[in-house]
């Protein structure tokens, strides 16, 4: 055997410390759940009765890192991402105990149709949280003003709850939010004009709310936002000017709301919309012949308002157009006569394909 040679004792040297490393990686991978984490989910697991099925692989036994559904931890074991979703056998207020999570960076409890109560102040404790997503429950209460104390948050969902009250104004101190979702709620008082210092904010989602007031300017200072959703609210005022600075902004929604003036032909200079609802309103005014320089719109949907004048041409790429319900008149550009024709109905003398031929 050769084994005493001074070159196979170097490589058996490598070859062990290769084995001792692998393993050693295997244990920092497998870190153990850290006993405070462990016990903290235990609380929440039990909080809920023990026996949900969304629990069922949250064993004491075993370790939380690697074994337990929707929990992730860091290198030292503490847990930073707990999720929790599509549960409707869990059936009590939201665990407080969550903010004793210190690590936390995601927290997601959603489509849990039976978790109700408040958003818990214990929250305000989960100083590394960057992604909230707390949409689909059974929340009610307030948007709480702790929120302020999580600096680094920059995602929050907290869509289709019962949340009420008004957008505390100081929630402006959340500079590094990307997006925003409070819609669907029961929120109200008006939209804050401090919203337009969050630079970052690509969203902003309000809808089905019950905002009143009018839109404020400063969001035309969100020179990053891409979708722009205030749908289904009591907003009055008309559009304000400042929003043609928003040349990022793809999807405009501001249906079913009681918005008043003109169309902005400042629309046809935002050169990314796709999207325009703009539906039960009371725009009036004539449809700007500008959106026909829209590259990319293939929705607009402007029925149900006192729109004049008549239909413009309108980009290719449209594909969804509804103008009915307003007091437009005149010929129906030649390049629309295959919609359907209800989209053109109860207007006050549009004619030509696909209504009956224009008098000549
Ligand atoms: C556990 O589940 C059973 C039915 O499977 C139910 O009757 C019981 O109430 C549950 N226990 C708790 C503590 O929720
Ligand atoms: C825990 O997860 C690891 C890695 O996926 C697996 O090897 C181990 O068998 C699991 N333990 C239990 C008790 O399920
Ligand atoms: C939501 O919570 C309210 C009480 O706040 C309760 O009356 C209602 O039944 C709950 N809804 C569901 C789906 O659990």
């Amino acid at each position: 055997m050769q084994s005493s040679s001074p070159k196979s004792h170097v490589l058996s040297f490598i070859f062990t410390l290769f084995i001792c490393l692998s393993y050693l990686n295997l244990f920092i991978s497998a870190q153990a759940c850290n006993h405070n984490d462990k016990n903290v989910l235990l609380e929440i697991k039990s909080h809920f009765g023990n026996n949900a099925s969304v629990f069922t692989t949250w064993d004491p036994n075993t370790n939380c890192c690697q074994n337990w559904t929707g929990i992730a931890c860091d290198t030292n074991g503490r847990v930073n991402s707990l999720i929790v979703i599509n549960a409707d056998d869990i059936n009590n207020e939201f665990p407080s105990s969550v903010g004793n999570l210190p690590f936390l960076q995601v927290l997601q409890f959603s489509a849990l149709p039976h978790v109700s109560g408040e958003i818990p102040s214990s929250l305000a404790k989960l100083s590394n949280l960057v992604h909230l997503d707390l949409s689909l429950n059974n929340l009610t209460g307030p948007i709480p003003s702790f929120l302020t104390l999580l600096k680094g948050v920059n995602f929050i969902d907290f869509s289709s709850n019962s949340l009420s009250g008004p957008i505390p104004s100081s929630l402006s101190q959340l500079t590094n939010l990307i997006s925003i979702n409070f819609g669907a709620n029961k929120l109200s008082g008006p939209i804050p004009p401090s919203l337009g210092r969050l630079k970052r904010l690509t969203g902003l989602m309000l809808y089905a709310n019950r905002f009143s007031g009018s839109i404020p300017s400063s969001l035309g200072q969100l020179s990053r936002l891409n979708n722009l959703n205030l749908r289904a609210n009591h907003l009055t005022g008309t559009i304000p000017n400042s929003l043609s600075k928003l040349t990022n902004l793809n999807l405009l929604v501001l249906d079913t709301n009681r918005l008043s003036g003109p169309i902005p032909s400042f629309l046809g200079r935002l050169k990314k919309l796709t999207l325009i609802v703009l539906a039960n309103n009371r725009f009036s005014g004539p449809i700007p012949a500008s959106l026909g320089n829209l590259p990319a719109l293939s929705l607009l949907d402007v029925s149900h308002n006192k729109l004049t004048g008549s239909i413009p041409e309108f980009p290719k790429s449209l594909t969804n157009l509804d103008v009915s319900f307003n007091r437009l008149c005149g010929p129906i550009p030649k390049r629309w006569f295959n919609f359907d024709s209800h989209v053109f109905y109860h207007n006050k003398c549009l004619c030509g394909a696909p209504l009956s031929p224009c008098k000549a």
